[in-house]
Parts: structure tokens; C-alpha cells; sequence
């Protein structure tokens, strides 16, 4: 039984300041080296003891990869872009509702904020939520490597379970979508067991209207088949037909019958066909009514500038590193700053709990599930049982110690726990305090729903969910 409080394998981690350098790094080190982006796969993966790098190859410093640009032609999303910051996007909403839609479906509100576009890419996972609207968008992925840069189609960039058509020495740097054409109306749905889990099934539909006949389709489907899947038999029964209920009918049956999946521990083969006829249907009703209803390119208009959201920018020296490996780094935590020597593989929350004795924070599941562990990075929510506290060298950390004035008067939202009953035990606590210091700092005045939604990755075993969700609501409200 594998221990996720730790990571048991240490590494050499290295954190290059150019694409050159890591490029450099990766062709060098070739299997024997991981690129290091969100973290949120891989540090589990090294947790429960199924990947053991020799070296971590961090991208945090790499100008560049990071951000969203348009342009007349489409739209290039940086390979390290937040899943959050394209859910976000306004643009994104208003030209590929459904990449949007995708990226709010994703795991829970830490890791969209933690996690990038790229890593899910380059997981190669036939589940992706990004995979299947990116691929009916026709996306393309620029990789970039020490022969130079290459473009291939997303669709072609999945090889297998766990498995992309990257090289050695190659990195993802960006997607590249081409901007939709008039009268394109796309969705996104997704079958899971609970909102943050993986897909049982989910699906991209994206149409284009030419009046009452469908001039083009996409769809395309995750955790059906070993890569996610284009359903071109059923695009085919649609592409130059007036829409009607039984060409949707029609076009549903052939989808499920195409679909190639398996029983596993998320669901069967025969209901994942059942839900590919259904999403189908739903989806292709709800694509053409959006395509109706067409205003990407106006919406998309007004939103010219850059992303918020850029690369970081490259570091001004290199760390302070001792003959055993140990990196010295400087912690800024609810204010006061730390200098530490730590291992490459001591992760923040262990530093906080045991080095500063912060034990407000609390290691739950380890492995990026329970959310009790959350902290505030830089202003953003982190799951501190999976980042590196080497990755956190240079950044402003909050902690739960950290939200009540220095003279002990508490934060609003921790006056309206106590006068809510927002817990019992208190185990859950500090994480939800700081996720919900996130959400109105996203959201001032949220609904119950956004509420509801920016919490569900931080579980409750005494479950108090009610008394929490008014306690923010009420908080949001005065
Ligand atoms: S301990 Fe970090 S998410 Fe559970
Ligand atoms: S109050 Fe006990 S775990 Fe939430």
C-alpha cells in the first residue's frame, strides 16, 4: 500500500528559464525525465508510486507558454494555460461554447485552477474533458522539439491509452484552433459518477447551419474507444440532410454503434453506448439551436486583448542548491517570510504542517481529492499535498492562520461559519474557508449554484454541505 502523505522517490528537479534550455533538458534526459506543469497528474502519479522520474523538468519558468491570444484566423491557447483561465475566457465562451463548457465540467475548482490544457493533452487519456472539443474544433497541436516546431492534428496526437505521438526531447507548447465558421453551434456533456470524476462518457457535438440543413458536424466522444473518438459514420448520415427528429434519431444509433468501449470500474460497455445515443440526441438539438443563434465572432469582437493569464516570467537566478540535493527557498506564508533548505521531493503541505507548524492546512486524501489540504498561492487556490514546496520558492502563500486580522479579529467568512454551524468536526474547515475566499474573490456575489460548484472538491465527512453553502451565501451577501 503506497503512502500519499510523502513522495517516497526523490529526483533532481530543474527548472529551465527558456523553451530552448528545456527542450535541451528533455532531449538529454529523454525517459528518464517528466515534464513538471500543473502537477495535478503527475505528482499523484509519483505519489502512489506508479511513475519515478529521475529528473522533474519544471516549466514554471518558461516564458511563453502561457495565455490566450486571437487573431482573425483562431485562436492559440499556451500549452500551460489554466484549465480555469479558458473556462474563463470570454472569448472562448462566445466563439467554442463548448471548449468552455468542457473546462467547467473538469475535475473540481483547485485543479482547474492548478491544472493546464497541456498536461490533460499529453496525459493521453481516452477520458479528457479538453480532448473532445478541442479534436471538433479541428485543433491542432504545435510541439516543438530540438529539430524544431511541428504541427499535427489533435485527433492524431492520441496514440493510445496514456500514449501521444510526442517524441523525445518534444514538448506540447501551445493548441491552435481555427476560428469557427458563421452559423456553428457546438456542446459539451459529460456522464460521471459525482461531479468531479472522470467521465463514465462524455462528448463534443459542434454543427453548422446552412438554414435547415446541416453543413458540417463534428462529434466526438471521450472514454469510448483507447483514444478519444470521432464518430465519422455518424457525421456522415448528417453532413448535406435537412435536420429532422429521425436524422437525429438516425445519426444517434450509427454514433453508438461505432463506439467501440469497454466495461470497467466507471460504467459498461453497453450503458456508454446507451449514453453516447442519448448525448447524441440532446446534443445535436441543443448545437443547432445554438447555431441559430450564432453571435461568436461579434461577442468575440469585444474581447480583443490578451488573457489575463500569461507565462511567468524568467527567473532572475537559479536556486542555492546543497551537496545532498536540498534547494534553499524563501516562503512568503500570511506574511511573514521563511528562508528553508527542503528536499526536491517535500511537498508544501508537509513544510507548512511540520517545518512552520502551520497545521491549519490538513493532509486528507493526499492525492488531490478531499480539497482539506487548500491554500492560496499567489492569490490562486492550490492543493498543497501536490505541489513541490521547491515549486513554491519566491510565492505568497495564505493559509487559514493567515485570514484573521493580526489583531484576531476574524474574516467575514469565518464570522459566518460560527454563525451558521458551518461545521462539526472542523477537519474540512480551513480548506473550505480558503476555497471559498477564492470563489468571492472570483465571484463577489455568487448564486447558490456557484457556490455549489466552486466547493465540490472539498469534502465534508461530517456533511455539513447546507449549513457551509448559506454560510458563504450569507457571507457574499453582507
Ligand atoms: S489532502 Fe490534498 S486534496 Fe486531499
Ligand atoms: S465538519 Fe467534519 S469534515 Fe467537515
Amino acid at each position: 500500500m503506497t503512502n500519499t502523505h510523502i513522495l517516497v522517490h526523490t529526483f533532481d528537479y530543474l527548472e529551465p528559464t527558456s523553451l530552448e534550455e528545456t527542450i535541451s533538458l528533455l532531449a538529454e534526459y529523454g525517459d528518464r525525465a517528466r515534464v513538471l506543469a500543473g502537477g495535478t497528474d503527475l505528482v499523484v502519479q509519483m505519489k502512489m508510486e506508479r511513475l519515478a522520474p529521475r529528473y522533474l523538468v519544471s516549466l514554471r519558468h518558461v516564458p511563453g507558454l502561457a495565455g490566450i491570444s486571437v487573431d482573425e484566423v483562431g485562436v492559440r491557447i499556451g500549452a500551460r494555460t489554466s484549465i480555469r483561465a479558458i473556462r474563463r475566457d470570454p472569448r472562448v465562451q462566445a466563439l467554442y461554447p463548448a471548449l468552455a463548457e468542457a473546462c467547467a465540467s473538469f475535475s473540481t475548482t483547485q485543479v482547474q485552477v492548478m491544472g493546464t490544457v497541456g498536461g490533460n493533452l499529453c496525459n493521453g487519456s481516452p477520458a479528457s474533458d479538453t480532448a473532445p472539443p478541442l479534436i471538433a474544433f479541428d485543433a491542432e497541436v504545435v510541439i516543438a522539439g530540438p529539430d524544431g516546431e511541428r504541427r499535427l492534428p489533435l485527433e492524431s496526437f492520441f496514440l493510445g491509452p496514456g500514449k501521444t505521438a510526442l517524441q523525445p526531447g518534444e514538448l506540447l507548447t501551445a493548441v491552435v484552433l481555427p476560428r469557427p465558421r458563421p452559423n456553428t453551434g457546438s456542446v459539451f456533456y459529460k456522464v460521471s459518477r459525482v461531479a468531479a470524476d472522470l467521465a463514465k462518457v462524455n462528448g463534443a457535438i459542434v454543427v453548422i447551419r446552412d438554414g435547415d440543413r446541416v453543413a458540417d458536424a463534428r462529434l466526438v466522444f471521450g472514454s469510448v474507444a483507447p483514444t478519444p473518438f470521432r464518430a465519422r459514420k455518424a457525421e456522415a448520415v448528417l453532413v448535406g440532410q435537412v435536420l429532422s427528429d429521425d436524422l437525429v434519431a438516425e445519426a444517434a444509433r450509427v454514433a453508438s454503434e461505432e463506439v467501440s468501449p469497454i466495461d470497467d470500474v466507471r460504467s459498461t460497455a453497453w450503458y456508454r453506448r446507451e449514453i453516447v445515443r442519448v448525448l447524441t440526441i440532446d446534443g445535436l438539438n441543443e448545437a443547432w439551436r445554438r447555431a441559430g443563434e450564432w453571435k461568436g465572432s461579434e461577442e468575440a469582437g469585444r474581447q480583443e486583448a490578451r488573457s489575463g493569464e500569461q507565462g511567468a516570467g524568467s527567473k532572475e537566478q537559479g536556486k542555492r542548491v546543497a551537496a545532498d540535493g536540498r534547494c534553499e527557498i524563501t516562503l512568503k506564508v500570511n506574511g511573514e517570510t521563511h528562508r528553508l533548505w527542503v528536499a526536491p521531493n517535500e511537498l508544501l503541505l508537509n513544510v507548512l504542517r511540520e517545518r512552520l507548524h502551520l497545521t491549519g492546512s490538513k493532509y486528507g486524501c493526499g492525492i488531490g481529492e478531499c480539497g482539506a489540504c487548500t491554500v492560496m498561492i499567489d492569490g490562486k487556490l492550490a492543493l498543497s499535498c501536490l505541489v513541490l514546496a521547491v515549486a513554491a520558492d519566491g510565492s505568497e502563500i495564505l493559509t487559514v492562520e493567515g485570514l484573521a486580522e493580526p489583531d484576531g479579529q476574524l474574516d467575514p467568512l469565518q464570522e459566518a461559519f460560527i454563525e451558521h454551524g458551518a461545521f462539526q468536526c472542523g477537519f474540512c474547515t480551513p480548506g473550505m474557508l480558503i476555497t471559498a475566499k477564492g470563489l468571492l474573490k472570483e465571484v463577489p456575489k455568487p448564486t447558490e449554484q456557484d457556490v455549489r460548484d466552486y466547493l465540490k472538491g472539498n469534502l465534508c465527512r461530517c456533511t455539513g454541505y447546507a449549513s457551509i453553502v448559506r454560510a458563504v451565501l450569507d457571507c457574499a451577501a453582507k
